[in-house]
């Protein structure tokens, strides 16, 4: 029988999915990305190798893997062969075992450049967004204009039309603008003849693959808390991160998601604008940052940092049925006099300890604290439980039970080996 886990962020991206999910990745047949685009950045190291993908699903790097991307997904066709091109030189190869589906949007170059103008536009009410293109082509997706894969592989005449149209509607958007439409277009028809062999009916790749008894990991990308329709709207991407996003971006039935595996970094981080309740400034801030190498892996923004947010978590268990934690750079908290906890929120004189709707209400949020102790003996690298320093353990226990979900796996360093897979947990009994 296939088993088909989900492996997606929990908090506001950047907990480290990418190690996961090609730690995991030996135990299944394919990794599905279902949304997103060239905005995700996942690092994986591998020998001492760092490898930074962005569109290619983490599963790329075992060989006897099919890396999949869903309809859900938009593709930059510049950015994707840039990424295909860059694991070539290091030596993985994707061919054969690539699959796009023909039904995935495409990013075209004034996407990118309406992402950026839309972000002049809003100042200071500006989103943070990683100016790749992402919600100006989720945009003409859902205004029912956008271009798919299939339309680039199919008739060279509609296709001319359709950029045409798109390109002359965009120069009455960007007034002064005259952008030419044929460079547009004959850019897309080369991207076509490089993509045809990898072009795939995802739904029915995937079906064929269950139905042979292959199992299928669905790899998130962003997080919940970035979700266009659970996230800090309108602070989020333009995406369905969270589980839903699952059977929309790869068509495939939620009976066949077998289990939710959320990933957690120890501390909070976020990149980009919006609300985060624990943020921290000043040495402190900077103590995690440098610790955790907080830079954006898509465009080296310095991340902001602050303790873990367990409401945020619960939140997240709540709206992907989370299984288990995958919790992360546990070793960045190391040497830390103590290490809070955040269990609640003060908002208006009340505490609550559900994750408000209301950014206005999430903005004014004090968050309530329960301080542990710190550790001394260093972490990285462990990979039993029982090696962990007890107060390391303890703190563990306590953001397990603040956040109602157990860690199957805590990670204490960014190689695939440095991972504790706790006996007896969900993961341990997923993959024995
Ligand atoms: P966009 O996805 O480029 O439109 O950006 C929207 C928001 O999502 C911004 O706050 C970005 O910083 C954030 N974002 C997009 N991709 C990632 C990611 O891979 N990690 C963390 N934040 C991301």
């Amino acid at each position: 029988m296939p088993f088909n886990i989900a492996v997606l962020g929990a908090q506001w991206g950047d907990e480290g999915k990418g190690k996961i999910v090609d730690m995991l990745a030996p135990h299944v047949s394919a990794v599905a990305r279902y949304q997103g685009g060239h905005n995700a950045g996942h690092t994986v190291y591998v020998q001492g190798r760092k490898f930074v993908l962005h569109l290619i699903p983490s599963g790329i790097l075992h060989p006897g893997v099919t890396c999949v991307i869903g309809n859900g997904v938009v593709v930059d066709p510049e950015a994707l062969f840039r990424e295909v091109d860059e694991l070539g030189r290091m030596g993985v190869a994707v061919d054969g075992r690539l699959r796009i589906s023909e039904k995935a949007h495409v990013i075209l170059p004034y996407h990118r450049e309406l992402d950026v103008l839309s972000e002049a536009r809003r100042g200071e009410r500006k989103i943070g967004t990683t100016s790749r293109g992402i919600g100006p082509a989720y945009e003409d997706k859902i205004g029912r204009r956008g271009i798919r894969i299939c339309d680039v592989l199919g008739d060279g005449d509609a296709l001319a039309e359709a950029v045409r149209e798109n390109v002359n509607a965009r120069n009455r958007i960007i007034r002064e603008s005259t952008l030419d439409w044929k460079p547009v277009y004959d850019d897309l028809v080369a991207f076509g003849e490089r993509i045809r062999p990898w072009a795939a009916d995802v739904s029915l790749l995937l079906a064929q693959m269950m139905h042979e008894g292959k199992s299928v990991m669905f790899e998130g990308a962003q997080a919940t808390l970035l979700d266009i329709d659970h996230g800090t709207y309108p602070f989020v991407t333009s995406s369905n991160a969270s589980v839903g996003g699952i059977c929309t971006g790869l068509g495939v039935p939620p009976r066949a998601i077998g289990g939710v595996l959320g990933v957690a970094k120890a501390y909070t981080t976020r990149v980009g604008e919006g609300p985060l309740p624990t943020e921290l400034d000043g040495p402190l801030a900077d103590r995690l940052r440098e610790g955790g190498q907080e830079y954006g892996a898509s465009t080296g923004r310095p991340r902001r940092c602050g303790w873990f947010d367990a409401v945020v978590v619960r939140y997240s268990a709540r709206i992907n049925g989370l299984d288990a934690l995958a919790l992360t750079k546990l070793d960045v908290l190391d040497g830390l006099p103590e290490v809070p906890i955040c269990t609640g929120y003060r908002v208006g004189g009340r505490t609550v300890t559900d994750f408000p709707a209301d950014l206005r209400l999430l903005a004014r949020a004090e968050p309530v604290y329960e301080t542990m102790p710190g550790w001394t003996t260093p972490t990285k690298g462990v990979t039993r439980m029982e090696q962990l320093p007890p107060a390391a353990r303890r703190y563990i226990e306590r953001l397990e039970a603040a956040s109602g979900v157990e860690c199957a796996l805590v990670s204490t360093g960014s190689d695939r080996a440095e991972t504790i897979v706790r006996p007896g947990s969900v993961v341990a009994r997923w993959f024995p």
